[in-house]
């Protein structure tokens, strides 16, 4: 399928895609969100694709929610169509997502990279909300998902001055999970994401829910959600042969049941 905003690949395994509109900074529009839709639904029934990587340009990951789609609405138009809450259906992809950031990741970019499962950055990312410079707050979670992964002083700092943050310091702060080199991320993303898509694709799922679920609930559910998840993988093959396999000191040969 050709894609207007997107470019997407597929590298053996793994879903590559890459937001395309140069021309401004990779803003979020409407047909970029349809368009993500269109791509995640694609990989999530193909068998073949273990994991997904998201990324950018070199110069940006992406600037933010379309201002220029954004400018002329009014609370009326945001309010009836519920304006921005499709991009709920792109956090709660099932396989794992991988963003690779390279350069902007603000507002709406910013908030996109963290609906993904982690971040590996370039060291020429930036991360920020500056949604408050426009007289409007983070309307794709940025308040809620950035609180839960760096804290409130944190949080705060970046959603009320509207500031940027460079790789080191959102390393340092939890927000990214590793730094690379600028020219090796997409290289690195896609070895993260292969390693993923040649495990147990039940054993990764669970894996994948296991950890969302933490941030969502009491520690004692999610212990007794987590112990539930682990026994259930002992009905499957793949955890036979996954032990068998160390047993016997060879590679297992998973079969995704
Ligand atoms: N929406 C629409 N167009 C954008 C854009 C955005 N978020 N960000 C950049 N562009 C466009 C610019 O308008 C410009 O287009 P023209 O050439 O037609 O003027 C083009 O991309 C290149 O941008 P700049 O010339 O500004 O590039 P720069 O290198 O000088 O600056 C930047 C880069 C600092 C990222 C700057 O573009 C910028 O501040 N962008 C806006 C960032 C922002 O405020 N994001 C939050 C958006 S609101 C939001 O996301 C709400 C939400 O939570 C859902």
């Amino acid at each position: 399928m050709a894609y207007e905003t997107l470019i997407v690949e597929t590298h053996e395994a793994v879903g590559l895609i890459r937001l395309n509109r140069p021309q401004a900074l990779n803003a979020l529009n409407s047909t970029v969100l349809a368009e993500l839709k269109q791509a995640y639904g694609s990989f999530h029934v193909d068998e073949t694709i273990g994991a997904i990587v998201l990324t950018g340009s070199e110069k940006a990951f992406a600037a933010g929610a379309d201002i220029k789609e954004m400018q002329p609405l009014d609370f009326a138009d945001v309010y009836k169509s519920d304006f921005i809450s499709g991009w709920d259906e792109i956090a709660k992809a099932r396989k794992p997502v991988i963003a690779a950031v390279s350069g902007f990741a603000l507002g709406g970019g910013c908030e996109l990279a963290m609906m993904c499962d982690f971040i590996i950055a370039a060291d020429t990312a930036k991360f920020g909300q500056p949604e408050i410079t426009l007289g409007i707050i983070p309307g794709m979670g940025g308040s809620q998902r950035l609180t839960r992964a760096v804290g409130k002083a944190k949080a705060m700092d970046l959603v009320l001055t509207g500031r940027m943050m460079d790789a080191a310091e959102a390393e340092r702060c939890g927000l990214v999970s590793r730094i690379v080199p600028a020219d090796k991320l997409v290289e690195e993303a896609l070895a993260a994401a292969a390693k993923i898509a040649s495990l147990s694709r039940p054993s990764v799922l669970m894996a994948k829910e296991a950890v969302n679920r933490a941030l969502e609930t009491t520690l004692e559910e999610g212990l007794r959600f987590e112990r539930r998840l682990f026994h259930s993988l002992f009905a499957t093959e793949d955890q036979k042969e996954g032990m068998a396999a160390f047993i016997e000191k060879r590679k297992p040969v998973f079969k995704n049941r």
